[in-house]
């Protein structure tokens, strides 16, 4: 990765463009308003801001550099989750193999900022997209590419387009389906066979492993789960023995699944992977981990099978203001669905600020979100008035980066290091 590229967005300036920043920062570049070194209570920002917490960020890198490389896993983390280069840089340099992504334009983004190994956990079967990434492979001879297919149909697109280009062939991995209804990848085995014979017959692909996704699992429990994953390996085992994986220079089997939800089960059935003709690259690709959240992975989060493995820390937290105490059960907060994301859960109330004095947020729950505001319903002990500055945690990590381009990095006394900016 770029690391001239990374250090170069502390170049940009502050604008309007950017929510919940100081006022008087607009002109200042990021790198100069970092070095500032503010304070988020009394530096001037403001509300609604979006923080995230520079040492629980810190901890979810080393915790989960540690968990792959205990259970033997390669480790691409799903960059769709930030799209910040920034995060990717550090899931890098906290021993990540790659950077998953879901669409070209994030691959884009990420090869904007020099990513080397980028897999594109989806089918691509558009030819504008596949030319640039025909053109990348070419211009870069380090750049490494894997993608899905789950069709003949999808194989024929992608080599048409592909050929037309020329260059390097593209890596492929067929896509499992994580069972009956659930998103895309082939159905059954037979399937997932045809499409490999397709992809190692196209002279601009190379067959390069397995994929899919057991976020997907229609009603997923770890018994459905662990059935789904053993599948996977017999697939990659089967494909294998049927001698598919023949391509030129193919160094490595790829066995890739696991978000953030199940990838306990992911190391335990991939520990089990049957020996194949080459090594394999057993990839996990949680993305969510990197924040984590305080409500719906907090939940699914596999530590909490595994405690004695660790615990990811909710990195988030949303400052919104109070603007109206209607009643002494009701209180509104300037942030909404602009700013937080609600799609898994309501934010939580945790922390009232009045002040210097910050306690915990008693009988104060989020019940509802409008576009710019949120609907707090409170107790009859509440202690809260209009002014006052409500710190949220949030549930589902990729709703929420997705809503703020620039996220002041705060360590534990409230001071901003430095500032994540995304690229939605
Ligand atoms: C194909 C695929 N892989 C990996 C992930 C990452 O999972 P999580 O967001 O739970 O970390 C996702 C998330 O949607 C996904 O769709």
């Amino acid at each position: 990765m770029s690391a001239d590229a990374v250090t170069r967005l502390s170049g940009e300036r502050i604008d309007h463009r950017f929510k919940g920043l100081p006022l008087d920062a607009d002109g200042l570049t990021v790198g100069e308003l970092a070095a500032q070194r503010r304070n988020l209570f009394t530096g001037g920002f403001t509300t609604p801001v979006l923080t995230l917490s520079a040492e629980r960020l810190r901890h979810n890198l080393r915790l989960m550099e540690s968990y792959t490389e205990r259970h033997g896993l390669a480790f691409a983390p799903h960059g769709k989750t930030t799209m910040a280069p920034r995060l990717f840089r550090e899931q890098l340099e906290h021993g990540a193999w790659g950077i998953t992504l879901a669409v070209p334009h994030q691959v884009r983004v990420a090869r904007a900022f020099g990513v080397r190994r980028v897999f594109l956990a989806n089918e691509l079967v558009d030819p504008a997209a596949l030319r640039w990434v025909a053109a990348e492979l070419t211009a870069d001879p380090a750049f490494r590419f894997i993608c899905y297919a789950d069709s003949v149909r999808g194989v024929e697109l992608m080599d048409a387009a592909l050929r037309e280009a020329g260059g390097r062939p593209v890596d492929v991995v067929v896509e499992l389906a994580a069972g009956d209804g659930a998103r895309t990848g082939a159905r059954t085995e037979a399937d997932c066979l045809a499409v490999a014979e397709a992809v190692a017959a196209a002279p601009s692909l190379r067959l390069a492993g397995v994929a899919g996704y057991e976020g997907e699992v229609p009603d997923a429990t770890e018994e459905r789960v662990r059935a789904w994953l053993v599948r996977l390996v017999e697939l990659a085992a089967r494909l294998d023995g049927a001698g598919l994986f023949t391509g030129t220079g193919l160094e490595e089997i790829v066995v890739s699944a696991g978000g953030s939800a199940w990838f306990d089960t992911v190391a335990e059935v991939f520990a089990r992977l049957p020996g194949l003709s080459r090594p394999a690259l057993k990839l996990l690709r949680s993305g969510a981990y990197v924040s984590h959240d305080d409500g719906h992975y907090r939940s699914i989060t596999p530590f909490v099978r595994v405690p004695e493995e660790g615990a990811l820390e909710p990195a988030f937290r949303l400052w919104a203001q109070v603007v109206s105490r209607p009643t002494g059960e009701q209180a509104f907060l300037n942030a909404g669905k602009r700013d937080a994301a609600y799609d898994l859960g309501m934010p939580e109330a945790q922390v009232v600020r009045r002040g210097d004095a910050e306690r915990p947020a008693e009988q104060i729950a989020v019940t509802r979100l409008s576009d710019q505001h949120a609907w707090l319903e409170t107790g009859p002990g509440a202690d809260l008035e209009v002014g006052d500055w409500v710190g949220m945690g949030l549930s589902h990590p990729c709703t929420v980066f997705d809503k703020w381009q620039l996220i002041p990095l705060v360590e534990a006394d409230g001071t901003v290091v430095d500032y994540i900016r995304t690229f939605f």
